[in-house]
């Protein structure tokens, strides 16, 4: 588990800013791991993203939006699909990128991972429904989810998913109905606990012992399905393991445990099944860059990474030349829609506090808040956020994005620099909010969700609209 993410500020007990936010030369200027590729400041000081203002994308489509550039979703995906699949070429014939759909999920943006050429990975029906409804081609799709139901499964396989990965013992009963009944053989994957401490937040690590998903390798239970579902030829085939370690993870070294565990119990399937398992899905959650405390690898390094020590594990299995080492898939979500998007805000109420002696923090609240990015509220997040619609000279201040809701744990941006003259009516961009802010969003305080705006070569389009309180009230049938 990662330390208090605003660790450094309690630790120095003053209320100042935390140790990774130096007090900036140029508060306009930006970060660039931070931002979607086309982002940068044009010369009259407001932001430009796919070849277009900020303050023209506000105008037409209102704040808050979710302002994605399409452009670099499609980047990051073909550096997944060609960077880090690259190294696994020689080592198990390639790898498998699946796009998690669950970081951000419409149908356009299934239609650009459809042509990317990579997979799709859903966790719910719902989820599925916009893949189907996107004509996403289902042999591309895997199935997750440690509750699904059974009309989830025949949803699933009745469109002829490419794989369901297997959450516990009793859903191989219901799968196995339900192929039964529909009369067809059910790829499946085996999603296997293998035990791993991954260093990210507690609530966002899923391969350690004590948590809902998978089936623990330790206890012999993984080995107890996979047997299962090979006794089952009639309604099911086995492709291989599966793990998933957590999300927004800086290193290779959880992976490397995991491949040497899935490694280890593969060569026994295949050893006393005797059989050929033509898989193994290493699941995603690569982490990204929030602020200037976050380093991300590149898909190339790593799938470089990952590849010498898939072949390094791989050596047990077969004769031991790693001719039968299993093709690779892996499932980001984040790394591929985070860095895409930012949310554009309006500034509001402009309000110094002080905070002691020493200490003046500014609180900025903007339009929106812990309903479109609950973020910060769940796992203690950090975000960072520049002034979008003008350059300023003002001397930086300390300041505190906060929402327009009901807590005051209904944060944006904890820490950051804005300029003296903020004021409202300016526009603020917090970038990296591309994953895991519409999907998690909410209608607290009757707060419609805000659109998704995709912007690319100068032209801009709704792909989700905003919702109205007319949407709202329509649910309210009382
Ligand atoms: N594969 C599986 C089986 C997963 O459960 C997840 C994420 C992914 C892939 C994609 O992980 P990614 O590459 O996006 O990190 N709401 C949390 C993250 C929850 C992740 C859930 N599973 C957050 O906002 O940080």
């Amino acid at each position: 588990m990662r330390a208090h993410e605003a660790g450094a500020l309690h630790a120095e007990g003053y209320g100042g800013p935390p140790l990774y936010l130096p007090y900036p030369e140029d508060v306009n200027a930006l970060l660039p791991q931070l931002w979607a590729r086309t982002v940068h400041r044009g010369e009259d000081g407001a932001l430009r993203v796919g070849g277009l203002d900020v303050r023209s994308i506000a105008a037409e489509f209102g704040t808050p939006a979710y302002v994605l550039d399409e452009e670099d979703f499609r980047s990051r995906a073909r550096a997944f699909r060609d960077d880090y699949a690259g190294p696994f070429a020689e080592v198990c014939g390639g790898a498998d990128v699946y796009y998690a759909g669950k970081a951000f999920l419409c149908t356009e943006v299934a239609r650009w991972v459809a042509d990317e050429g990579l997979g799709l990975d859903v966790t719910t029906g719902g989820e599925l429904a916009v893949a189907q409804r996107a004509g996403f081609p289902a042999e591309r799709i895997a199935l997750h989810g440690n509750n699904k139901s059974l009309a989830e499964i025949e949803q699933a396989l009745s469109y002829g998913v490419g794989k369901i990965v297997i959450d516990s013992l009793d859903e191989i009963e219901r799968i196995d109905a339900v192929a039964a009944r529909l009369g067809v053989v059910a790829p499946v994957m085996i999603r296997v606990t293998v035990g791993v401490e991954a260093h990210t937040h507690e609530f966002i690590a899923t391969a350690h012992e004590d948590q809902k998903f998978g089936l623990s390798l330790a206890t012999g239970v993984a080995k107890e399905a996979a047997g299962r579902v090979l006794d089952r030829t009639g309604t099911m085939r086995l492709l291989g393991l599966h793990s998933h370690i957590g999300s927004q993870i800086f290193d290779t070294g959880g992976f490397e445990i995991s491949v040497r565990r899935l490694i280890g119990l593969h060569a026994e399937l295949v050893r006393e099944h005797d059989i050929e398992l033509p898989s193994m899905g290493l699941g995603g959650g690569f982490g990204i860059a929030y602020t200037s405390q976050h380093t991300p690898l590149s898909p190339a390094e790593l799938g470089e990474q990952m590849a010498d020590l898939l072949e390094r594990e791989g050596k047990i299995i077969g004769d031991g030349d790693g001719s039968s080492i299993p093709r690779i898939s892996i499932e980001p979500g984040r790394a591929i829609v985070g860095p895409a998007a930012f949310t554009l805000y309006e500034v509001g109420t402009v309000k110094p506090v002080t905070v002691n002696e020493r200490v003046t923090r500014t609180y900025v609240s903007v339009d929106g808040g812990m309903s479109d990015n609950i973020r910060p509220a769940l796992y203690e997040a950090d975000y960072s956020c520049t002034l979008a619609s003008r350059r300023s000279d003002a001397p930086p201040m300390l300041s505190r994005v906060v929402g327009k809701h009901c807590e005051s744990g209904d944060i944006v941006v904890l820490d950051e620099y804005l300029p003296a003259d903020l004021r409202a009516g300016d526009l603020i961009a917090v970038p990296g909010t591309g994953a895991y802010c519409r999907s998690l969003s909410s209608q607290y305080n009757h707060t419609p969700r805000p659109p998704v705006v995709a912007v690319r070569d100068g032209r801009a389009r709704l792909i989700v609209r905003r919702e109205t309180v007319e949407d709202i009230l329509a649910l309210d049938v009382g």
